[in-house]
Parts: C-alpha cells; structure tokens; sequence
C-alpha cells in the first residue's frame, strides 16, 4: 500500500513561442488575473497537500508577479527541453511512496472540485489522468484506447492520419505514484518531431508495466482548456466571461447580455442592480441596491450606494458614490473622489480628488480636481480648478450655497465661502467671502454702426 502523501506541481517554464507576445503566456491575464495566478489560487485553496512546487524559467519575474505566501517551492528549469525534462527537474525531491499531481501553469481555469477528483481517483498500480472529449481536439494530445483501455498518449506534432478525428484530448495533469514517476522520466527519450521529452510518453511505458491507466473529466470542459497562443487566450477569456456572468445574473444581478460583461475582479451588489450592455467591471467594486449601470461603463475600485445611476460611457474609479447621486453621461470620476449624497456630475466632467457635497451639481464640461466643495453648490458649464502651477497641486475649498457661473477658472489655492455667486467667465484669483458678488470680466460695449472694412480682405 502506496502512503497518500500528496506534492503538486505545477509547471510552468515553457517558451511561450506560439503566444508571439514579449509575454509568457502565464503572465498574461483571464478575467483581469495573471494565468498562472490562476492556478496557483487554486492549488492554495487545496486541503491536505504535503508540498507544492513550481517550475519555471525565471524566478524573480514570478516572485515579482505571483502571490502565493511563501507556500510554493520554485524549481528553475533553464533549458526547456520538454515537459518530462521539467518533471525530471523536481521528481527528486519526491518520497518513493508518496503521489505526485502535475497541473500545467498554462491551464487557469482548472477547479478545485476537478482537482481533488483526481487525486481522489488514483488506486494502486494505476495512474489518473484527467480528459475530456472537446468537438475540437485540436493542439491537444490525444488519448489513444485499445478495447476502451488508454495504452498511450499521442501529441498532436505526431499524429497519424487516422489519430486526428480521435476526441478525447488529455489535459496535462495526472496523479501518479512518485517512485514509478522516478522510473518512467528516467526512461523516456526525445525522438520525434520537437526533440522535446515530452512528460505524456510515461503512459505507454506504464502501460508496458501493467500498471492500469484511469480516466476522470472535469465537470466543465472548459477547465481544460490551454493557452498557448492569441486565440487561445480570447477563446478563454470569453468562456470564462460568460460563465461569471450567467453565474451572476443567476445569483440576481440584473446583466442585460451575458456576452457584453465583463468582470476583471470582484463585485458585491444589493438587489435589483441593473447593469447594460458592455460594462467592464475592474478590481473590487461594491453595487447597492436599485443601482443602475448605463452602456459603455467602466466601474473600477468603487462603491455606489442605493439608488444612484450611472449614464453610459462613464468611467468611476476609486471613489466613493453616496445614495441618489446621477453621473454622466460621459463623465470621468478619477481617483479619491466622495459623491454625497443627491449630487449631480454630467456630460464631460472630469472630477479626481474632490469632496463634493449633498444636492451639489456640475452637469457640463468641468475640471474639478483637489478640492472640497460644500452642499447646494452649482458649478456651471466649463469651469475649471487650476490646481496644477506646473510644479505643485493646489485646494479649491468652494463652500455651501455657492454659485459658480459659466466658464471660471478658479485659481488654486482659494476659498470660495458659502452663499456667494461668481459671475460667468470670471477668472478668480483671490479669496471670495461669504454673500459676496464676483465678476472679473471686462464690461461689455456697444460701438454703434460698426461696419467691418470690406475693401481689405
Ligand atoms: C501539453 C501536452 C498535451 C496536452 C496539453 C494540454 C506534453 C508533451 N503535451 O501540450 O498532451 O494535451 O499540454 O494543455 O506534455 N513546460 C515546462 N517546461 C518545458 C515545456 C513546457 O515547464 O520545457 C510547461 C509549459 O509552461 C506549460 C506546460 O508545461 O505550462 C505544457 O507545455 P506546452 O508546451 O504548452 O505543451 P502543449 O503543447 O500545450
Ligand atoms: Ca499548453
């Protein structure tokens, strides 16, 4: 009897050529998270694993780029001589008696539950592997059965003609006793077309032993799908898109289609939350109730309260949206902005680090950045804070009950107190106090019987 000591590893050190990207395929991203991330995640959430390890090409852009708390063990593998070399490259560390899972970094979409029914699956002097029949098998190594039993894997680069309508497609990982993996990585040899040791010819020689070779399928044939290249990649980026989003809409949030959602991180939401058509959703953003999300939106970092609506074409990110607020259309709320609640922000605003305060408006064309503007404020068309000397950033503190007229520019810093009125296309440079009137604009003249001199043009 085999002990179940259980080591996983992931590998992960492949060329990457077929991607035709500067990128690793691993470091490219599903759903907003690096591949390999992916499939690390999942490994951590695992129970009862003695010890994880990684083999990769380049250990300080994973150690860079992948989170995974000290628990994965990185083995390098500089030459990539195929996925056999690489499994050579940590089998060592293995005990004889223990079981070894290979899951290939270039997977991400592998869950937990298929995992552990392979592990699960593996009986002695037998080895599991996980496969499944997909309508187009092809890139994968196929699973060849001789009165249904597998006797071997051939890859796609050896096929025989009569091989290629073959559907059962093997998905890289199985589970294996260590000690036979020792015997069998030793054994097999690079003799074909991609002189490359390739990991899949251990199952013809465990067959020639005797031992068994068993078969278990993912619940979802998508778990299994690798990214080697461009297509690849989008192919698996929609399933995976489609899928959060039929389990969101599922679960109660309202997506007008499924296939025009996207979700590159987590989202929390209250009930009847209505989003339309081609919202990206990015890093964590929190929904209230009655929340309505126009066409064309961008929602990144941010929380909008009960009831408050997003017109289309609007990007909020990192801020904070109180309850009944209106944004857009086309609005840009940029970092660190705080929407109290009932304030209106409309067509072409661009607002970033600003408090802006209850049943407060800016509805066309306005720059508001660095300040904190109080409640009942009205900032009208084209007004700008000029915050910026070039050098520094500057306050604009515009109190309760102000009124800013069209096309101001408020110089920062300045402080513009409650109740006051800025007449249209002021340039404020000084401080306003409270009650007060100002305007800075010439007075306007009327030259009578003006006529334009015709002879000179
Ligand atoms: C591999 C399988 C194929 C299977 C498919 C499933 C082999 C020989 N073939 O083909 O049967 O259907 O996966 O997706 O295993 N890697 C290394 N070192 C290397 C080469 C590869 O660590 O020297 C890693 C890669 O980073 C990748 C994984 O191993 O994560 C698979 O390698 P890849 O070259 O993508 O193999 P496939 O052609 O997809
Ligand atoms: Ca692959």
């Amino acid at each position: 009897m085999f002990s179940k000591k259980k080591n996983i590893v992931i590998l992960a050190a492949g060329k990457s050529t077929r991607m035709c990207s500067k990128i690793p395929k691993i470091f490219h991203n599903i759903g907003g998270k690096l591949i390999l991330q992916h499939v690390v995640d999942t490994v951590l959430s695992l129970k009862r694993i003695s010890s994880i390890y990684l083999v990769c090409n380049d250990q300080k852009e994973v150690l860079k780029k992948i989170s995974f708390q000290n628990k994965i063990k990185i083995v390098l593998q500089k030459h990539q001589l195929g996925t056999g070399y690489a499994l050579r490259k940590v089998i060592n560390r293995f005990n004889d008696k223990s079981d070894v899972i290979v899951l290939y970094g270039d997977v991400p979409l592998i869950s937990r539950e298929t995992i552990e029914k392979l592990i699960l699956s593996r009986s002695d002097n037998a080895i599991s592997l996980l496969t499944a029949n997909l309508k187009d098998p092809i890139g994968y190594g196929r699973i060849i059965r001789k009165n249904k039993e597998v006797i071997k894997i051939v890859e796609e680069s050896e096929i025989l003609f009569d091989e290629k309508d073959i559907k059962e497609v093997y998905s890289g990982m199985f589970v294996s006793n260590a000690y036979c993996l020792k015997k069998w990585l030793h054994a097999i040899h690079n003799q074909n077309s991609k002189k490359e040791y390739y990991l899949t010819d251990i199952v013809s020689l465990a067959r020639k032993e005797g031992y068994k070779i068993n078969t278990i399928h993912p619940k979802n044939s998508f778990e299994i799908q690798g990214i080697n290249d461009p297509f690849q990649l989008m192919k698996v980026e929609r399933f995976y898109q489609k899928y959060q989003a039929k389990k969101l809409l599922l679960s109660g949030l309202m997506i007008s289609n499924i296939s025009r959602f996207d979700l590159r991180g987590k989202i929390e939401y209250g009930k009847d939350v209505y989003i339309d058509n081609d919202v990206s959703i990015i890093g964590k953003v929190i929904l209230g109730n009655d929340v309505r999300v126009g066409i064309g939106c961008i929602l990144k970092n941010c929380k909008i309260l009960d009831n408050s609506s997003v017109l289309p074409y609007s990007i909020i990110e990192s801020s904070v949206i109180s309850k009944n607020c209106v944004i857009g259309p086309f609005a840009h709320l940029r970092d660190g902005v705080i929407l109290k609640e009932r304030s209106k922000i409309g067509n072409f605003v661009e607002i970033k680090n600003t408090v802006f305060g209850s049943n407060s408006k800016a509805r066309h064309l306005s720059y508001l950045g660095d300040s904190e503007i109080g409640s009942q404020v009205n900032i009208g068309a084209g007004v700008i804070t000029c915050n910026y000397d070039g050098k520094k950033k500057f306050q604009t503190r515009i109190e309760d009950n102000v009124f800013v007229g069209s096309d101001c520019q408020l110089i920062a810093p300045i402080t513009i107190q409650k109740n006051s009125t800025i007449g249209a296309g002021t340039t404020l440079t000084d401080d306003v106090k409270e009650n007060e009137l100002v305007t800075s604009r010439i007075q306007q003249k009327h030259i009578k019987n003006w006529r334009k001199n015709l002879d000179k043009q």
